[in-house]
C-alpha cells in the first residue's frame, strides 16, 4: 500500500490534496502532486498542430526539465480538452502483445515522441527510467505506477528498491524527470489508454532493471 512508503507528513499532503490531477515525479522517483498556477486560456480549438508549435516554444525558451514539465502539463490537459478525437486515436493492442503505440507526430529532428499508448489488463511493463523528461495523461481505464530509485550496496551497483506506487485516473497527469524509474499496470478489467510525450532519449542512459537480479540493461 501506498501508506507503507510514506511519511506522516507526506501521505497527510497527499490525503489534503486527493482532488489533485497533476503529478510530479522527480529524480529520487518520489510522487508529488503539483498544481499549477494558473490554466492558460486558448482560443477553440486548441489543436495538436498549435500543441506542437508551442512545445517547441517551451523548450527553447526553458532549459530546466522540471520547469518544462510543469509548463507543458497545462497544454496536455487543454489540448485534451479541447481535441477529443485524440481519445479514440490508438492502436488496438493484439491479446498477443498486449499493448500498442501509435505515433501521433514524426518530423526529423523534432525532438518530441507523441504518442498513444494502449495496454490490455494483465501486462505489466519492465521496470524503466526514460533518459528523458516524459508527460503521460491518462484518458481512460486505471493505471498503478509503481515507483522504484536506486539503492546500491557494495555487491550490487544496479540495485533498486520500490519507493511507493499511485493509481492514475483518467484526466490525471504525470510528470517524470529522466531519472525517475517506474513500472505501470492496468487494473480492472479495463484497457488503459494514454497520450504520452517525450524529449530527446539519452539511450546510454536508458535502462530496465531487475529488482531480483540487481541488474540494469540498456534497452
Ligand atoms: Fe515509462
Amino acid at each position: 500500500m501506498l501508506d507503507n512508503f510514506l511519511g506522516n507528513e507526506q501521505q497527510q499532503l497527499l490525503n489534503e490534496t486527493s482532488f489533485c490531477e497533476n503529478w510530479l515525479v522527480d529524480s529520487d522517483s518520489i510522487c508529488k502532486p503539483y498544481f499549477s498556477e494558473e490554466e492558460p486560456i486558448f482560443p477553440e480549438p486548441y489543436r495538436l498542430y498549435r500543441f506542437l508549435t508551442d512545445l517547441e516554444t517551451v523548450l527553447a525558451s526553458i532549459p530546466d526539465d522540471n520547469r518544462r514539465i510543469q509548463a507543458i502539463i497545462p497544454l496536455v490537459r487543454q489540448l485534451l480538452y479541447s481535441s477529443s478525437w485524440l481519445h479514440t486515436n490508438y492502436i488496438e493492442p493484439s491479446p498477443k502483445v498486449a499493448w500498442s503505440v501509435k505515433m501521433l507526430y514524426q518530423e526529423p529532428d523534432y525532438p518530441i515522441t507523441v504518442q498513444t499508448v494502449a495496454w490490455l489488463p494483465g501486462k505489466m511493463s519492465p521496470i524503466h527510467n526514460h533518459a528523458t523528461w516524459g508527460i503521460v495523461a491518462l484518458i481512460s481505464g486505471q493505471e498503478k505506477n509503481t515507483f522504484w530509485r536506486r539503492s546500491p550496496d557494495s555487491q550490487n551497483q544496479n540495485r533498486i528498491e520500490q519507493v511507493g506506487e499511485h493509481i492514475l485516473t483518467p484526466g490525471d497527469i504525470i510528470g517524470f524527470m529522466p531519472d525517475a524509474i517506474h513500472s505501470v499496470e492496468p487494473l480492472g478489467n479495463e484497457p488503459t489508454i494514454t497520450f504520452n510525450i517525450y524529449g530527446v532519449t539519452d539511450f546510454a542512459r536508458r535502462y530496465e532493471f531487475d529488482p531480483v537480479k540487481h541488474t540494469a540493461k540498456n534497452f
